[in-house]
C-alpha cells in the first residue's frame, strides 16, 4: 500500500492540474468523470500533489518540485522511473498509466496513444525489453528498477544514420502510412528482433500480433522487421529507398563531425507539427546553425561551435519567439 495521509491541495494546485487534464480526455478521464463523486475528488486530489513544471529530458535525475517528502494520499505512490536512461522522480496517481505520466507530467510525446484500451498497440513502449501498452501499464507498477525504452531511446545519433536499424527499415522501406501505429510497431519489432534474430513472416506475425494498422500497411511492416533482422544480423542490406538512404545519410552524419547538438524543451509547445515546421524554416537558414529536428515540444538543434555558442542558441530560439528551458 501506498504512504498514507492527508495532504490538502490548494485551490491554485487544483486550478493547475485541471488545466492540464483538459489537454487531453482520454478514455480513462471520461471513465473517471462519469464515474463522478468521491472518484472525481481523488483523482483532482491526485493531481493537485502531482501538478508540476514540465522537465527537461537532458536532465540526468529530476524531482517534481512538488513531490515533497511528506505524507501522501493513500491513492498516490512515489515512483523513481527510468524512461530512456534517464531517471524520474515522480509522484503519481494509482490510477494513472504509464502513458499518462509521460505525457502529462513529463511532456514526452514519445508513444501514440490509439484506442487506450490495450487492443491496437500504438503506445508500446519496452519494459525491460517486452513491448508493454503504455496505455494499459500502471505508473506506480514500474518505479523499481525496470528499464523503460521508448522510441526516443534507440537512437544513436543525429539522422537517418542514427537510427536503429528498425527505425531505419521502416522509415526507408516505408513501413507506415499516416504513422500512428508506427511508433508501437518499432517498439515490438525491436522486441521481437530481440528474441528472434531470424524470425519468419508466421513469427513476425505472431511477434507483432498486438499491433494494429489502420492504413494496412502490413506488406510493408514485413518488409521492414525482414530488412531490420538483417542488417541486426550484421548482413549488408539494401532498403527500397536506398537512393535516399545515401543522400540521407551524407547529409546526417556531417554535423557529428564540427558540430554540436542539444535537445531543448519549448517553454509553451506548439499547437500542431505544422507550426514548428514553419516556426524552423528562417532557422535552418541561420548561418552557424548545422541541423534542426523536433517535435511541438522539443527541438534539437545541432550548430558549428566556431560560430556559436548554447546561449546564443538559446537567445536566438526567444528571438523568434519561441524560449527553451
Ligand atoms: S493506445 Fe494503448 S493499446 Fe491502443
Ligand atoms: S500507418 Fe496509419 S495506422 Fe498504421
Amino acid at each position: 500500500m501506498g504512504e498514507a495521509g492527508g495532504q490538502t491541495p490548494s485551490q491554485a494546485d487544483q486550478k493547475s492540474f485541471a488545466e492540464r487534464a483538459k489537454q487531453t480526455v482520454t478514455r480513462r478521464d471520461f471513465l473517471i468523470g462519469a464515474g463522478a463523486g468521491a472518484a472525481t475528488a481523488v483523482v483532482v486530489l491526485g493531481g493537485a500533489a502531482v501538478a508540476t513544471k514540465a522537465v527537461s529530458p537532458s536532465t540526468t535525475t529530476t524531482t517534481t518540485t512538488a513531490v515533497g517528502q511528506g505524507p501522501l494520499p493513500a491513492t498516490m505512490r512515489r515512483v523513481a522511473l527510468n524512461i530512456d536512461g534517464v531517471g524520474r522522480d515522480l509522484v503519481v496517481d494509482n490510477r494513472e498509466s504509464l502513458w499518462e505520466t509521460m505525457n502529462f507530467q513529463l511532456g514526452l510525446s514519445n508513444s501514440n496513444l490509439g484506442c487506450d484500451r490495450a487492443q491496437c498497440g500504438a503506445c508500446a513502449v519496452l519494459v525491460d525489453g517486452k513491448a508493454v501498452n503504455s496505455c494499459t501499464v500502471l505508473s506506480s507498477r514500474l518505479g523499481r528498477g525496470q528499464k523503460i525504452t521508448t522510441v526516443a531511446g534507440l537512437a544513436t545519433g543525429p539522422g537517418v544514420a542514427g537510427l536503429h536499424p528498425v527505425q531505419r527499415a521502416f522509415w526507408l522501406d516505408g513501413g507506415f502510412q499516416c504513422g500512428i501505429c508506427t511508433r508501437g510497431f518499432i517498439m515490438s519489432s525491436v522486441a521481437l528482433l530481440t528474441a528472434i534474430p531470424k524470425p519468419t513472416d508466421v513469427q513476425i506475425a505472431e511477434g507483432l500480433a498486438g499491433n494494429i494498422c489502420r492504413c494496412g500497411a502490413y506488406k510493408k511492416v514485413f518488409t521492414s522487421v525482414q530488412t531490420a533482422a538483417a542488417e541486426m544480423r550484421g548482413e549488408k542490406v539494401t532498403h527500397l529507398a536506398a537512393p535516399v538512404l545515401a543522400i540521407v545519410t551524407a547529409t546526417a552524419t556531417a554535423p557529428t563531425a564540427t558540430g554540436t547538438s542539444k535537445e531543448f524543451t519549448f517553454a509553451t509547445p506548439f499547437a500542431t507539427i505544422e507550426d514548428f515546421d514553419t516556426f524552423v524554416e528562417p532557422l535552418k537558414k541561420r548561418d552557424g546553425i548545422v541541423n534542426i529536428s523536433g517535435s511541438e515540444r522539443t527541438i534539437t538543434v545541432t550548430w558549428d561551435p566556431g560560430k556559436l555558442n548554447e546561449q546564443q542558441v538559446r537567445d536566438l530560439l526567444a528571438s523568434l519567439g519561441h524560449a527553451v528551458r
